[in-house]
């Protein structure tokens, strides 16, 4: 998608290093960082300069690569693997990503490693690509029926970033959106901050800014009173985590809008490539939630008025805090799951009908 009329990708390969919009600095600077070793590509997901599911999948891949380049040695590079895969625990495109390039540069002699790790970790990336492009096809067919039906602006709700800086490109809850756009039909996006890192603000807003996609940043608690008034005809978001039986892992806040979804009537998709689809773990209780660090609640960021980015403390310092980043929405609370095969019921036989 575009940043200043100019299409790019969230990461790429070029002139032997891995390059990535740092998200961090988002929106009030863009900058491009190189990651030249598979230690910048674990320090980059964890501080997310790169974050969102697929992204981080597709950095842990190129992580791989890095590695393989550092050091031949199957030793040095399962460390690797494993200390990518911890690097943040919720989201299961990571260790998707890192166990399919370890699979694929399993047996392979030192001589070809770096070769097939690289072009394993770009077709992961242009896997995603396409992938995301069919869940914006797939999802295109929702937006238009509402439409069709109301002959005016769709007006969707959104909660953190499941845009294309969350993905490769066109992200996943954002994708059927610029579908909807690109053909013509009014859009306006409801755009929840998404405290406490503001996702939401600082990254969905921006990119639909960017795509010239109208769009309103309100704070996380808005979402309720605007689907009483009728201002709100379905909500769209992202997914770090899936289960077979259809319960949605999401960014902190997700199961709450869900919830004022049900009670108000108002159509709940999440949109998701296969690669977030947790077959293994059957109780959403088992999930790895990742509790971060307290001072992303406590002190917040922004730009001064010598365009210098200052982080400030906004509580009393005395106080704990508590962060953690994921919640569950049961399945009977989402009314379908957009995937790049399909529309599915949020459940283990809607699924199974798709992907087995
Ligand atoms: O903590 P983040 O910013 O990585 O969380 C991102 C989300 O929760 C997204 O909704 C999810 O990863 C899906 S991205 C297509």
């Amino acid at each position: 998608m575009r940043i200043d009329g100019k299409e790019y990708r969230t990461i790429w390969y070029e002139n032997n290093v891995v390059k990535i919009i740092d998200q961090t600095k988002l929106p009030h600077k863009f900058t491009i960082k190189e990651l030249k070793t598979v230690k910048d590509a674990v320090h980059a997901i964890k501080t997310m300069e790169v974050r969102g599911a697929p992204l981080i999948g597709g950095t842990a891949a190129y992580g791989i690569a890095l590695a393989a380049r550092e050091n031949h040695n199957p030793e040095f590079i399962k460390k690797s693997a494993s200390e990518l895969i911890q690097s943040r625990p919720t989201a299961i495109n990571l260790k998707w990503a890192v166990d399919r390039m370890m699979k694929k540069l399993s047996g392979i002699n030192s001589d070809q490693i770096l070769d097939i790790a690289l072009k394993e970790a770009k077709g992961i990336c242009d896997e995603d690509v396409k992938f995301c492009e069919n869940i914006g096809i797939n999802g295109l067919k929702i937006i238009e029926k509402i439409y069709n039906k109301k002959k005016n602006t769709v007006n969707i709700l959104t909660h953190c970033n499941a845009g294309w800086l969350a993905t490769i490109n066109w992200g996943t809850a954002t994708s059927p959106i610029y579908h909807a756009h690109k053909k013509g039909i009014p859009v306006h996006v409801w755009v929840d901050e998404t405290r406490p890192r503001n996702q939401g603000a600082n990254l969905t807003s921006y990119e639909l800014n960017e795509e010239k996609i109208p769009n309103t940043i309100i704070a996380d608690n808005t979402g309720g009173i605007l689907m009483q008034r009728g201002e709100v005809d379905m909500c769209v978001v992202g997914t770090d985590r899936t289960l077979s039986n259809g319960d949605v892992c999401n960014k902190i806040g997700t199961y709450l809008k869900a919830l004022a979804a049900y009670d108000n009537n108002i159509p709940f998709y999440v949109a998701l490539p296969s690669s977030t689809i947790d077959w293994d773990i059957k109780d959403a209780k088992k999930i790895p939630i990742e509790e971060r660090n307290s001072e992303e609640l406590s002190y917040i960021e922004g730009i001064d008025e010598n365009n210098e980015i200052k982080k400030v403390l906004i509580y009393p310092n005395k106080s704990k805090t508590l962060n953690l980043a994921f919640d569950i929405t049961p399945a009977k609370y989402v009314t379908g799951l957009i995937t790049e095969k399909g529309i599915s019921e949020a459940s283990y036989n809607g699924l199974q009908k798709l992907f087995k």
